[in-house]
């Protein structure tokens, strides 16, 4: 079956789904977000862009941005990184603060919200936030070839409002020496990147550096898109990791805004965006959703 046709019918699935899952409270822009909305975009390695349902309503990227400041400060410090951030699934939650201190204040690894501090903190060094996270958004619409994406600064001032387990975080990762800039300066900077809106159009093509394929976006070396890959696989879905790659057995990277960007090497790049969540704070359609197109198009990294 066609692609085009694969999403169509993935689109009046999910139109038709009642349980959507709940959508995130814990701000007010996100909490007032309808639940009934779903897009869905595939960017092709041969240059083409497929979608269905709301794929050009821009959403709250998140915790997706981490695969961003990722390939940054990996850009920036290399091997180096892994001094301050592990590489292991971390089997706890998103914002867990048990294990940091069990582990003297080394994140299990950069997708977990320790981690994304860490390495936010990292490409911090020797500038402003107002600079890294103007070469930030330089990089993502490099990456897209799109200047219109932009932060919602209100998205911003509810999180650091309400981020006291991100201060908590990095406080203590400051206690261990292991955050470089005052937890204020370091978490204005995540709370932006945080706050970046994309539509899964735009956030499809933002992931083509991703693919490694000849005629995509040169971002960083193919070396290291392996390995981000590798890390999206192990990582992007906290302690949901493990099931997402049994389900789709793609390296995938959600955010609590309901998006998730998942990588098919050498093919394609996904993004699919509901809002509703499962219980361990991934997007529940859209985790169906990108399981479904799996199966249907025979896409897997095994
Ligand atoms: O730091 C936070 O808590 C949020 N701004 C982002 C968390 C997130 O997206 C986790 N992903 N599911």
């Amino acid at each position: 079956m066609k692609l085009g046709k694969i999403l169509k019918q993935i689109g009046e699935e999910m139109a038709s789904r009642e349980e959507r899952g709940r959508v995130a409270g814990y701000i007010p822009e996100l909490a007032a977000i309808d639940p009934h909305q779903f897009g869905m975009a595939v960017a092709l390695a041969d240059g083409r862009v497929l979608s269905v349902g709301d794929a050009d309503e821009p959403f709250s990227i998140q915790s997706v941005s981490k695969v961003f400041t990722l390939a940054l400060a990996l850009g920036r410090y290399g091997n180096q990184l892994w001094r301050r951030v592990g590489r292991e699934p971390s089997g706890r939650s998103f914002n867990s603060i048990l294990q940091l201190e069990q582990e003297n204040g080394i994140p299990r690894n950069p997708f977990i919200n320790a981690g994304a501090i860490v390495v936010t903190d990292a490409i911090l060094a020797g500038s402003t936030p107002r600079e890294a996270l103007a070469t930030l958004m330089t990089f993502i619409r490099t990456a897209t070839d799109d200047d219109t994406i932009y932060i919602n600064d209100e998205v911003a001032r509810s999180e650091r409002e309400t981020g006291h387990r991100n201060y908590s975080l990095a406080h203590y990762l400051r206690s261990c020496d292991n955050l470089l800039h005052q937890p204020d300066w370091t978490l204005g900077t995540y709370f932006h990147q945080c706050a970046v809106e994309m539509s899964c159009r735009q956030l499809a093509r933002a992931g083509r550096f991703l693919i490694n394929s000849s005629g995509m976006p040169q971002m960083i070396s193919s070396m290291r898109v392996r390995r981000i890959n590798a890390l999206m696989m192990t990582c992007g879905h906290y302690d949901g990791s493990g099931d997402f790659a049994y389900r789709v057995g793609l390296p995938g990277k959600s955010g609590v805004g309901g998006g998730i960007l998942v990588i098919v090497p050498g093919r394609a790049s996904i993004a699919v965006w509901s809002p509703g969540l499962n219980n361990l704070g991934n997007s529940k359609l859209g985790t169906e959703a990108v399981e479904m197109l799996a199966q249907r198009t025979h896409w897997s990294v095994f």
